[in-house]
């Protein structure tokens, strides 16, 4: 499992303001977030913690095939420049998870994935989670 975040939140880059603001300050002055996190799964051999921006810190260290990816970043550019690295590396019959994709707070996101899907003649599935799945095909 590889595990990515900025650890001090939305990426100014690689986010709208209209996100930012639905975050708020949520992830202003977290203590020792990253070292704690790197902590609570130090016991597992096969889990990567990896401090970054996404998309950029994907281009350093990212697996070769993916069985699961879930995207949670509430910012529609990380998002979709995300699936843009990754989404060719997803096996046949691999699922993409994406969060809030249904919440009427995330629209940018909403708009913004359901766009790169029907462009890249992907069905998307929307759950009574709020979050979208799909699976890949050929
Ligand atoms: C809603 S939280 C989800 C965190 C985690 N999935 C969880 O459930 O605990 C969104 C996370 O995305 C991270 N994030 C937002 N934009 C990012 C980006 N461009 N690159 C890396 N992480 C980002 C934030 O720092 C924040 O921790």
């Amino acid at each position: 499992m590889y595990l990515y975040d900025t650890f001090t939140g939305l990426d100014e880059n690689y986010s709208e303001e209209v996100e930012r603001n639905v975050i708020g300050n949520a992830y202003d002055n977290i203590e020792n977030w990253h070292e704690n996190v790197v902590e609570r799964f130090s016991r597992f051999s096969r889990v990567k913690v990896i401090k970054g921006v996404v998309p950029e810190v994907l281009l350093e260290e990212t697996p070769a095939q993916i069985a699961f990816l879930h995207l949670d970043l509430n910012a529609a550019a990380a998002e979709a420049t995300a699936l843009e690295v990754l989404f060719d590396r997803i096996s046949v019959g691999g699922i993409v998870l994406m969060d809030d994709y249904g919440r009427s707070e995330n629209f940018v996101l909403h708009m913004s994935l359901s766009k790169w899907m029907n462009d890249h003649g992907h069905t998307v599935l929307e759950m009574l989670t709020g979050q979208e799945m799909v699976i890949k095909r050929r």
